[in-house]
């Protein structure tokens, strides 16, 4: 369903969740850094999703201080504005706006350097911990351990100041697993948008084509839409590429009677979508194309069936992996028992990949698997989680697969929010019944 009036996110109740669970922690947030293209030609900048997650801030050379147990609850540090750096690249935040717009008990520059190292020292004398991503940005990561080593200096003789350094993530895992309303929205945007782009691709991919006019088809209807910019780049696989599970070259000329598997998704106000569907650019599976995806598809229905509250992830790849399996049992592409065909995990060489990954921010969102860092209980759904269900089976050239099969490769991808109810498929918009696909590949 698509939205016009979207909810605003609530970034203010977000800082207070996160502070809640902070407890006597202190946390640090580096935004993304604007990553070089060449001298000086940037790459598109995009946030980084945490910082994102807490601030609402899109701006490189930012810093977010959180302090658990201090007033100054959230201080933010930006580059000063710069005027003839405005003329290039236009206004910045600076650290008046930055402090009313974006809500923070102080904000700062960032330059000197000592003015959030002072701040840093000031909030560890009544912290527990440290919350911060290492390994993210190696020149900050040596700064923040010479702060560490200053402020344990500075505790003197105290037995204090032997932080733990703990990653943010893990606070922030949970609270990002749970969508909101407002998150759901977007999300549903972003499934609404790409579900137009991949049924605009089923109709225009034809033999002849290259996989990259497909891509701009895609792209087209994502960006006119109001898609930010893409979750991943995307995958236009035919004929043989279909079997790359993470091809994106696209540069291949289709030809006649192959497959065409595109798995692309638009972000939407930051929140991405992942959809994949397999189509015949001639308009009509072959007898063999059209075995292999329906055994995917009865894999994939199956699968989706199952979601609901209490379920896990790993017992809807389970059915998935054991629906596919009897399908290449009853097509002959794997013989013996399935009970052991499921222990040796024979079914590996044709379908090696997972059946689903949590969605949101990130294609790969964060979010936990198991009940707990160390309990090897998997997570049970529950309402506002958002994952993926994609089943595929790819039979490369150069596989041991039976020749009639070879080159071809299916993934079927869909979004599923669970709700009270059971699960919604929020891309149910692009058509995956056989009879659909073929009739929307074959429109003029
Ligand atoms: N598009 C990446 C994935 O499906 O996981
Ligand atoms: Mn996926
Ligand atoms: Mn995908």
């Amino acid at each position: 369903m698509w939205q016009n009036e979207l909810q605003p996110i609530n970034f203010a109740n977000r800082r207070k969740k996160f502070l809640q669970s902070l407890k006597k922690g202190v946390a640090v947030f580096l935004a993304a850094e604007h990553a070089v293209r060449n001298p000086d030609v940037h790459h598109p900048y995009r946030q980084e999703s945490n910082f994102y997650y807490l601030t609402g801030l899109e701006e490189a050379k930012s810093i977010a201080l959180f302090s658990g147990n201090q007033k100054l609850a959230f201080q933010l540090f930006v580059q000063p504005r710069d005027k003839d750096q405005e003329i290039w690249h236009g206004k910045t935040i600076g650290p008046d706006a930055a402090k009313s717009q974006f809500g923070a008990d102080a904000a700062h520059p960032s330059q000197p350097e000592s003015v959030f190292d002072d701040a840093f020292i000031e909030a560890m004398k009544q912290a527990d911990r440290l919350y911060y991503r290492v390994g993210q940005d190696r020149v900050f990561d040596q700064r923040i351990f010479k702060l560490l080593q200053r402020a344990h200096r500075e505790r003197g003789r105290t037995g204090r100041g032997l932080w733990p350094i703990c990653d943010p993530t893990e606070l922030l895992a949970e609270m990002r697993q749970l969508k909101s309303k407002a998150e759901i929205e977007r999300l549903q945007n972003a499934a609404h948008i790409t579900a137009e782009a991949h049924i605009n691709a089923m109709r225009v991919a034809k033999p002849g084509m290259f996989e990259y006019e497909v891509e701009a088809v895609l792209y087209h209807a994502f960006r006119v839409h109001g898609a930010g910019r893409l979750g991943y780049p995307s995958i236009v696989a035919s004929g043989p590429n279909t079997c790359v599970l993470h091809y994106t070259a696209n540069q291949r000329r289709m030809k006649d009677h192959e497959l065409l598997l595109v798995d692309a998704g638009a972000e939407y106000d930051y929140y991405t979508a992942d959809i994949s569907r397999t189509f015949p650019v001639s308009g009509a599976f072959t007898e063999e194309q059209r075995e292999i995806y329906g055994a995917v598809l009865t894999a994939q229905k199956a699968a989706i069936r199952l979601a609901r509250p209490g379920k896990t992830l790993p017992e809807i790849h389970q059915t998935a992996v054991e629906v596919m399996v009897e399908e290449l049992k009853r097509l002959k592409i794997l013989k013996g028992a399935t009970k052991q065909i499921l222990q040796k995990k024979e079914y590996r060489s044709f379908y090696p990949h997972g059946t689903s990954h949590w969605l949101g921010m990130d294609v790969h969102d964060v979010g936990h698997y198991y009940e707990d860092e160390t309990s090897t209980r998997h997570r049970k759904l529950e309402p506002g989680m958002v994952f993926t269900v994609e089943p595929g089976l790819y039979f490369s050239p150069e596989s041991n697969a039976p020749a009639r099969y070879k080159g071809i490769g299916v993934r079927i991808e869909d979004d599923i929010l669970i709700t009270s109810r059971g699960a919604e498929v929020l891309t149910s918009g692009v058509p995956k019944e056989i009879e659909e696909v073929e009739s929307l590949c074959s429109q003029p």
